[in-house]
């Protein structure tokens, strides 16, 4: 695939096929993608990769978490925006309740879509992107180039991805089932897998500013 049409066409995944991804692919992804750019190549990314029972057992617990009204750690930042950041939230949400048959009454509903999300989109593996919280400086943007990497290369293998903060709101969930330590950040988590065409959320698509609203040419000829 073309890398234009593979950036065009990379889109956020939320309905997975059940299908397991094979470990091979997944090792395969991250050895190519992980070739991305970093702060003096300091590569700070640390990959933890979530499939099978241990995925269920973070699933159940991020449910479980959910359903007894637990906050979500302070670490994985606020999605309060204001102005025109929060109106494109909006319409995305709007898009996607709207594929999915979900109303603003539709309590239900709109409970089982936050659930979706905290449930990895039922995808059959995700990524953990951590860094060591001694680390300041580049670390979340080294991160950030890396998951668009992955989500890039995943598309040579027919998976689709949705890069999620929504999986890892409760950090002591995921600590539990991995190991991995409160000395280091989780940062991002992206779900992967085969895509489901026909679940309707699949079929939403993003909007982008035109150019001329998020461009300034600075240039005399
Ligand atoms: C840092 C980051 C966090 C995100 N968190 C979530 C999330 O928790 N849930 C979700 O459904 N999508 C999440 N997304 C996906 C965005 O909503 C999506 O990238 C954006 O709407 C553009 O749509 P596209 O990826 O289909 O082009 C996240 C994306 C990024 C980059």
């Amino acid at each position: 695939m073309d890398i234009v049409e593979a950036i065009r066409s990379r889109k956020s995944i939320r309905g997975y096929k059940p299908d397991p991804v094979p470990k091979e692919v997944l090792r395969e992804i991250l050895d190519v993608a992980t070739r991305a750019p970093s702060s003096v190549n300091s590569q700070p990314w640390e990959i933890t990769i979530i499939a099978g029972q241990v995925l269920k057992n973070i699933k159940q617990g991020n449910i479980e978490k959910l359903l007894s009204r637990a906050p979500a750690s302070p670490d994985q930042g606020s999605n309060r925006l204001e102005g025109k950041y929060r109106q494109r939230q909006v319409d995305l949400a709007i898009q996607l309740f709207q594929l999915m048959g979900i109303t603003r009454e539709d309590k239900e509903k709109r409970a089982e879509w936050s659930q979706r999300g905290l449930r990895f989109f039922d995808a059959p593996a995700a990524f953990i992107l951590s860094i060591d919280k001694s680390l300041k400086g580049w670390g979340a943007f080294d991160l950030g180039s890396l998951a668009q990497t992955i989500c890039l290369t995943a598309l040579k293998y027919s998976l689709g991805t949705c890069i999620q903060s929504q999986g890892i709101i409760y950090p002591e969930v995921i600590r539990k089932f991995t190991d991995i330590p409160e000395s280091k950040q989780m940062v991002i988590c992206i779900s992967i897998g085969y895509p489901d065409w026909d679940f309707p959320a699949n079929k939403a698509e993003s909007a982008r500013e035109p150019l001329e609203n998020v461009v300034t040419w600075c240039d005399d000829d």
